[in-house]
């Protein structure tokens, strides 16, 4: 298969990377710089062939060149990606929620709402029918979590854009798929300041994406657990879901 994954230089996206390569796929690893897609390359085992893809996600001209320009350097505009895997995100809390930082909700829609519109934008010309769009977005959507409005909103927005347009994509025959994980461990978790339960290794997460992309299931989440609690949290009475919240603060 032809895969493309955005945000492959870190975590997730990382190690779907590896591990597509590793059972013998031709990956496109997307990333802001060079040495650190060298830093994957050195990492890849298998018979795969790996491919550098280097943009800002944020920078929708420079995302919508390189995607075209890798496209045709692959010989892919005819054929079209099988798999378009979206895992670029950024994650800030809000510390002060009276005096928040407006600056600081840009930064985070940027990447995590726009920069996957700007990357879908630049794939869907070379989206075929039988292409597989998948959108990274984060159980966080689910539950009113403290700290995290910038962050769970950014997620809850993409995951409605990509839900909208798994509909209007049917007739073109391009299957469009949700990610929402729990916690992973990976740099961006290894950065916070509190208990997050379940968290899955990043083999783990790795694993639950691609088996539910190859059944072709719309939508992906895991722990399987942990996506139930917060459903059902999410049916308390307000008062109870703030106090539940409350206690996912800074130690
Ligand atoms: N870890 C979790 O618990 C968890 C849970 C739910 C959802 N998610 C989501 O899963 C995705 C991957 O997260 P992760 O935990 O693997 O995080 P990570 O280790 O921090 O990796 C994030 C990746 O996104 C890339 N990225 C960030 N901003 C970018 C930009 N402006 N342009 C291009 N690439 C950019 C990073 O590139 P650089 O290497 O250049 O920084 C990196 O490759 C994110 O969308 C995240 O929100 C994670």
């Amino acid at each position: 298969m032809n895969i493309l994954i955005t945000g492959a230089t870190s975590g997730i996206g990382k190690q779907l990377a590896l591990d597509y390569l590793a059972d013998g796929h031709h990956v496109v690893a997307c990333g802001r710089t060079k040495a650190k897609l060298d830093a994957l390359a050195k990492d890849a085992r298998g018979s795969g062939r790996l491919s550098y893809c280097i943009f800002d996600v944020t920078d929708r001209e420079q995302t919508l060149l390189a995607l075209q320009e890798i496209a045709v350097n692959e010989g892919l505009q005819a054929s079209g990606f099988d798999c378009v895997i979206l895992s670029a995100g950024v994650c800030e809390y809000i510390d002060d929620a009276k005096n928040f930082e407006p600056a600081l909700v840009d930064r985070v829609f940027a990447a995590n709402f726009f920069g996957v519109v700007n990357s879908i934008a630049g794939v869907l010309p070379n989206l075929k029918p039988g292409s597989k769009l998948v959108v990274v977005d984060s159980m966080a959507r689910m539950f009113q979590f403290t700290r995290a409005e910038a962050y769970g909103a950014s997620k809850a927005a993409i995951h409605y854009f990509a839900g909208s347009l798994r509909t209007d994509l049917v007739k073109e025959g391009i299957q469009v798929i949700t990610v929402s994980p729990g916690f992973v461990k990976t740099p961006m978790t290894d950065a916070n300041d509190f208990e997050m339960p379940m968290r899955v290794t990043v083999e783990q997460a790795s694993r639950a994406i691609q088996k539910g992309i190859a059944k072709g299931k719309p939508h992906i989440a895991f722990p399987r657990i942990f996506g139930g609690i917060l459903a059902f949290l999410q049916r308390l009475p307000y008062r109870l879901q703030i106090s539940l919240s409350k206690r996912m603060k800074q130690s």
